[in-house]
């Protein structure tokens, strides 16, 4: 027997149970050390397609493939012993018809070993979701904000500001409940649409740049450590990542030019005080 200590990784029960209790805490992953770093601390690790946008460069989500979805997933799942991991299934992956989006599901689930699936969850998704659900796979849905919708939608823009956009948002959240989904990502929404989404559905909520009035929050990782120099209006930063990496890289490049770069035995003793 090994002398590991187990670590019981939070499953799609246990964040459903969440309803209306202890808050649910997520980020976005993409790569192991991060995923370590952040395990301990999260309930949930999503492997979101804004891996396209974040680490890849990309203008828009549209451009991720699954094939993207399946490395990013397999990395984060060697980091993650203890949080629920989710990939989401890029554009194209799920929409043609429940049948595509199972197959593609099963084999995210297969190649990466992780918990759930996320999918943009419109009403035309009720009965991708429904057969999913029926055939054990754990999905998470998203509505309000879609931004693999952005370029139909004309760009990433808040829901629920008209009557009719409002309707259509409750409408796809609670679809997307009835039909089986454990939890549900809200993004891009009003506190007031929020609250009365979280107060109607079942399943929890968690909301990205949707107030607090959700069962827990998710953030994109890169975002809240600060990473780049624009953020969502509604993102906290807890740090400011892109300023200090730059005097760190600074540092390190005048130590080169000025040959006061230390050697191997001064590293050593440094880290040695450093305890
Ligand atoms: O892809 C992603 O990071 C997401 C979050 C914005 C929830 O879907």
């Amino acid at each position: 027997m090994s002398a590991q200590t187990q670590v019981r990784r939070v499953t799609a029960p246990d964040i459903r149970a969440r309803k209306g209790g202890e808050p649910i805490v997520s980020l976005t992953a993409y790569d192991t050390p991060m995923a370590r770093i952040l395990d301990p601390h999260c309930d949930l690790l999503l492997v979101g397609d804004s891996v396209g946008m974040v680490v890849h460069g990309l203008d828009s989500t549209v451009g991720v493939t699954l094939d993207m979805m399946i490395l990013h997933g397999q990395a984060v799942m060697r980091g993650a012993k203890r949080a629920l991991v989710a990939v989401d299934m890029p554009f194209g992956s799920y929409e043609q018809s429940p049948e595509q989006a199972f197959a593609n599901a099963a084999r995210i689930m297969a190649e990466t070993g992780c918990q759930a699936i996320k999918i943009e969850s419109g009403t035309y998704a009720a009965d991708t979701i429904r057969f999913m659900a029926a055939r054990s796979i754990p999905v998470i849905g998203h509505v309000g904000l879609r931004p693999q919708a952005a370029l139909a939608d004309g760009g990433f823009k808040a829901k629920g500001r008209t009557d009719a956009e409002r309707r259509r948002v409750i409408d796809e959240a609670v679809a997307t409940a009835d039909a089986g989904a454990f939890a549900i990502v809200i993004e891009g929404v009003a506190e007031d649409l929020a609250r009365e989404i979280t107060e109607t559905v079942a399943v929890p909520t968690i909301g990205i740049g949707a107030s607090a009035a959700c069962d827990g929050q998710i953030l994109v990782t890169h975002d809240m450590l600060g990473v780049f120099d624009w953020t969502p209006k509604f993102v906290k930063r807890y740090d400011n990542m892109a300023e200090r990496t730059d005097a760190a890289v600074a540092q390190f490049a005048r130590e080169v030019r000025d040959r006061s770069f230390p050697s191997e035995r001064e590293v050593y003793t440094m880290k040695r005080s450093d305890g």
